[in-house]
């Protein structure tokens, strides 16, 4: 049976148990480490959602790697983008010359992933790719390619694992989709 989880009048239900989390994990671990034999790739984190997902499939990972991590605007406590994308902490990694894999906990309009591609792509990496857990296939508006995806989800509103409810909820050990939303008055 779904867990539920209440907050501020919204239920959310399970909608992806921890058990398929990790087992999905550990393939995209396992495809990525295939992939990238014999090179060191540097895998770079997008703060705060991808934190949960960052390290355990960086746990998952058999060749040799680097990280580092970007932070980006967040939504605020909306659960809807702005549309506007700014950078809160910038790379620490010498991207020229280096194998880069974005790893993000979910695509919605695309907006963010758009704006990390033009500031890796202008490093002159030698390589590029992306990795997200959740993949919101209907919501896509950019046409950014994604290399590896997790799962692919329908447009609701998530949390847990990471992804967060006006910063809350972050904690949770399954991914959670909202199923009822509480009435506004506007
Ligand atoms: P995009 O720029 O619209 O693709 O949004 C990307 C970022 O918005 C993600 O990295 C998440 O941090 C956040 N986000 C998008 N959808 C959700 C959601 O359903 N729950 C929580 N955060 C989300
Ligand atoms: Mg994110």
């Amino acid at each position: 049976m779904a867990k539920r989880v209440r907050i501020n009048g919204d239920t959310f239900a399970t909608m992806i148990s921890e058990r398929r989390i990790k087992t999905r994990v550990k393939q995209l671990a396992r495809q990525i480490s295939r992939d990238y034999r014999g090179t060191v790739p540097v895998f770079i984190g997008v703060l705060n959602g991808s934190f949960i997902f960052f390290a355990d499939l960086i746990r998952e990972v058999t060749i040799d790697c680097e990280v580092d991590f970007l932070k980006l605007s967040s939504y605020g406590d909306a659960k809807i983008s702005s549309g506007k994308v700014t950078l809160l902490k910038d790379l620490n990694c010498q991207v020229e010359g280096r194998d880069i894999i974005i790893v993000e906990d979910i695509v919605d309009s695309g907006l963010s992933m758009q704006y990390m591609k033009h500031l890796i792509e202008k490093e002159n990496p030698k390589s590029f790719r992306i990795v997200t857990l959740l993949y919101k296939k209907l919501a896509v508006k950019t046409a950014v390619h994604i290399d590896y995806v997790g799962f692919t989800i329908p447009k609701d509103f998530v949390i847990g694992y990471g992804l967060d409810y006006a910063q809350k909820l972050r904690n949770l050990k399954d991914i959670y989709r909202l199923k009822e939303s509480r009435a506004t008055t506007r």
